[in-house]
């Protein structure tokens, strides 16, 4: 199967130009300037942008939380990040308490199957770790393709992990060349505050907020950055939400320590005020870290812009407002913690960050796209646009002008982060490895065709740009 997309404007993180691809058997072949070659499909690219398909390292399909279960799972979580141009996503793989690591993929794996759309890889979610057992297991996991490792530092009597765990596994990551992802709230201080204000009779959605102040955040964030200094592990801070957890990756990354950090598209548009909601709508927005105050938003575009930041995820954690957030509409703890989004990132980022000029589009690239690649051992088989690449391609209409919306997105979610916000530019046609599985408003792609993408670990990523990640 051959397919030449002719005359679109090609941007990866680094270039832009007019070009002729050319893709056979899942991969490009040829990038030139009219080029001359037989093909089984052309698609004309006029006046559209080529982009590499975007990378999501941050989602939760099909995952139990909250009292209950996302409600996207690998199906329709796929579709709906096909239609907003992302093409490979990172999930993470949870341990269950007493569970190893080898059940826990084999339940992630089962997932997925038959179901992948886009393609995939697996974060371990390290919850429980023990010597002589897990602990030891934890440092095979990288020879299975899975070379992350993330902890959460709140969710107290849930996913949270003490400091000793948080510590054992950077040790175990600084050996096996995994990157430690984490969830940076002080999870003990946050159950204070919560057990406060329910006994003080403060039960409404924007509590939430009230009780993860941002100083919770930057000080685990903080916590985090040093304790991989001892380790001499790499850390990857997740959705960083606010100026006190931008702080101590500024500095980290100024001193050059091994530090990057993700923000989340919500971050830029949703702020505290949409939690004070009345009639319990404010739920919708009752994710973690908690909607900030607006002037963080600010913060949060210079981070991206001066690479104190590194990637733009999604978080997708998608819950329907009407009979999962409503599990909380007495007790604000109740309600389940997080958001759908995986289909609105590019459009979003393109609108209100690239647009607007706040980015360049090269940027907005790397961010969407060639750093997830890069940080999670992907690159350069995912996140550009080059010879040897894995067709990954989003032809991208810069013209088309398109209203966010739950009753057009495809996201099981009864309701969007983003209702009724207008765009101009969106996909018009998503390739991944070279399968057109979206045209238009159309999905054109097999549900069971996404395929499980084993990862590199970070230091050979860093050795070599040209990491042979296999299937
Ligand atoms: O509210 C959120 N973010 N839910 C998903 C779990 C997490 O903390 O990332
Ligand atoms: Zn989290
Ligand atoms: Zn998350």
């Amino acid at each position: 199967m051959s397919v030449l997309i002719k005359g679109g404007r090609v941007i990866t993180a680094a270039d832009d130009y007019v070009g002729d691809v050319y893709v056979e058997d899942e991969r490009i072949s040829l990038i030139g300037e009219s080029l001359d070659v037989a093909a089984n499909r052309t698609i004309d690219a006029t006046g559209k942008y080529l982009l590499p398909g975007c990378v999501d390292p941050h989602t939760h399909l099909d995952m139990p939380f909250g009292g209950t279960v996302t409600a996207d799972d690998f199906e329709s979580g796929h579709v709906s990040a096909a239609f907003g141009g992302t093409t490979t996503h990172v999930d993470f793989c949870i341990q269950a308490q007493g569970q190893s690591f080898g059940e826990a993929l084999e339940g992630w794996h089962g997932k997925a199957n038959g179901k992948a759309l886009i393609d995939y890889g697996f974060h371990l979610a390290v919850t429980d770790l023990k010597e002589g057992g897990t602990l030891e297991e934890l440092a095979r996991m990288p020879d299975e393709g899975v070379t992350s490792y993330k902890l959460f530092m709140a969710y107290k009597g849930a996913l949270m992990v003490d400091d000793e765990t948080l510590f054992r596994t950077m040790q175990t990551a600084s050996e096996t060349g995994a990157l430690v992802m984490v969830h940076a709230e002080n999870g003990d201080a946050i159950d204070v505050l919560v057990r406060e204000a329910l006994a003080a009779g403060r039960t409404e959605p924007r509590y939430h907020a009230l009780t993860r102040p941002p100083e919770t955040e930057g000080e685990a964030t903080n916590r985090a950055i040093q304790l991989a200094r001892v380790a001499d592990a790499n850390l990857y801070v997740v959705h960083v939400s606010c100026k006190e957890a931008i702080d101590p990756i500024a500095v980290a990354r100024e001193k050059g320590w091994k530090v990057w950090g993700e923000t989340c598209t919500q971050y830029f548009f949703i702020d505290y005020s949409f939690l004070e909601r009345p009639d319990f709508e404010g739920a919708k927005w009752v994710y973690t870290p908690p909607p900030r105050a607006k002037e963080n938003q600010e913060h949060l575009w210079a981070a991206i812009r001066n690479d104190i930041l590194s990637v733009v995820s999604t978080d997708h954690c998608a819950f329907l407002w009407d009979g999962q957030k409503t599990l909380g509409r007495d007790d604000f703890s109740k309600i389940p913690n997080g958001g759908p989004g995986l289909e609105n990132r590019l459009h979003m980022l393109h609108e209100f960050g690239a647009r607007t000029g706040r980015i360049s589009l090269n940027r907005m690239v790397e961010l969407l796209a060639t750093n997830p690649a890069k940080l999670f051992g992907l690159y350069p088989r995912k996140g550009t646009i080059a010879v040897g690449s894995d067709a990954d391609i989003v032809v991208f209409d810069p013209e088309k002008r398109v209203t966010l919306s739950a009753a057009t997105h495809h996201s099981k979610s009864d309701y969007n982060l983003y209702e009724g916000t207008e765009v101009t530019g969106a996909p018009e046609v998503v390739l991944r490895r070279g399968e057109v599985l979206v045209e238009g408003d159309e999905l054109v792609g097999k549900p069971g065709s996404g395929q499980f993408r084993k990862r590199a670990r970070v230091g050979e990523e860093l050795r070599s740009s040209r990491t042979v990640v296999a299937a």
